[in-house]
């Protein structure tokens, strides 16, 4: 099995698992995957992608598949719900990936109506041949990433993950809700502790993991052999160091916004969250800069998040229109979180 893929752990002793950042549509871009990899995750994967639309070389769709040599494993998520257009798209992807996933969890209408994301867990046979047809056609490992189920029936994750077992799935992720349950309740990790136990590929928990505390709750449960984080990393993808040295998996002093402030041990923690989410936003737009250039409508969405829930962060938005250009918005987005501007 490929080095990139991890091992599947036994019971969690308090020892370091890889921290997931979660494929978010419209978020995890390359410049903010590779800001989330700086901040601590260990791996990321790019936002789902259409493989109809990849498959017809839709400008758009690739342009969201668009890596960089330091982004390693470089993980392409496609969904789709004709066959043969995934394993086109995905022989298309594996000359330059090192790692496929699948998309079975999306809950969207526009993408389950085409019997696409989590409806295919309504069909575990078409998602098994599907699967199987994708295995059988490129050399790159394949992984997968669902729910629990459809939430019509009973849960059929521990099945389907079997079979994609049998099938040479080299890992799975299972986010623990239902399509039905879309974003609402709670997760349920001890199903996903039923799947960890039912296979002996490795298994990534997911869902409603935000802080170090929930994920040593979320690895004593499930004992999963890794966890993802998707909406408590937008605005925030600090918290995959901050939760690092709050599992003992690391130093305070070695987080880089933390290296970055002489007098990070004077601030309060007002002090502390601009100085963070400061060096964030400089990253990210370093890193854009680096890659695919400052791209407007991405930079405006992270500039909400970034400065949500900061003293003033609600006028970032009124001065969003007001910037002739989208440098001079990212630098009015960096001086604001110096943290003494005044609006
Ligand atoms: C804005 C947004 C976009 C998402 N886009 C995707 C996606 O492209 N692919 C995917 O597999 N899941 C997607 N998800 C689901 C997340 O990957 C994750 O499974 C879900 O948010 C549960 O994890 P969390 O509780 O840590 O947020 C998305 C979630 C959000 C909030």
């Amino acid at each position: 099995m490929s080095d990139l893929i991890g091992q599947k752990f036994g019971e969690w002793d308090g020892g370091e698992r890889p921290l997931f950042l979660a494929p978010m549509s419209g978020v995890t871009d390359l410049p903010f995957r590779l800001l989330a990899k700086d901040c601590g995750a260990d791996v990321t994967i790019t936002e789902f992608t259409n493989s109809t639309a990849l498959s017809r070389e839709a400008a758009v769709s690739w342009r969201k598949m668009e890596s960089h040599e330091t982004e390693v494993p470089f993980i392409p998520q496609i969904f789709g719900g004709n066959a043969d257009d995934m394993v086109t798209a995905a022989e298309m992807l594996a000359p330059s990936c090192d790692i496929i996933d699948l998309n079975f969890g999306c809950p969207a209408p526009k993408v389950t109506k085409i019997c696409a994301g989590a409806a295919l867990m309504g069909q575990p046979d078409n998602l098994v041949s599907m699967v199987r047809g994708i295995i059988d056609n490129v050399e790159v490992p394949v992984t997968a990433k669902m729910r629990l189920g459809t939430g019509a029936n009973q849960h059929n994750a521990i099945e389907i993950c079997q079979r994609l077992e049998d099938v040479g799935v080299s890992r799975l992720c299972v986010h623990g809700r239902t399509l039905k349950q879309r974003y609402s309740g709670q997760a349920d990790w001890d199903y996903i502790k039923q799947v960890v136990d039912s296979v002996e590929v490795p298994v990534v928990a997911n869902g409603d993991v935000v802080d170090s505390k929930s994920a040593a709750d979320c690895l004593s449960v499930t004992n999963a052999s890794g966890l993802m984080i998707g909406r408590g990393a937008i605005g925030r993808p600090a918290m995959f160091g901050e939760m690092k040295v709050g599992l003992g998996w690391m130093e305070e002093t070695e987080l880089p916004w933390v290296k970055a402030n002489d007098e990070w041990f004077d601030f309060d923690e007002t002090g502390k969250a601009f100085a963070t989410r400061k060096w964030c936003w400089d990253r990210y737009i370093e890193l854009s800069h680096a890659t695919v250039g400052i791209q407007a409508r991405w930079m405006q969405r992270h500039a909400v998040a970034f400065t949500k829930g900061l003293p003033g962060g609600k006028k970032i938005r009124s001065i969003m229109h007001e910037m002739p250009t989208p440098e001079d918005f990212a630098q009015a987005i960096s001086e604001f979180l110096v943290g003494d501007i005044a609006f």
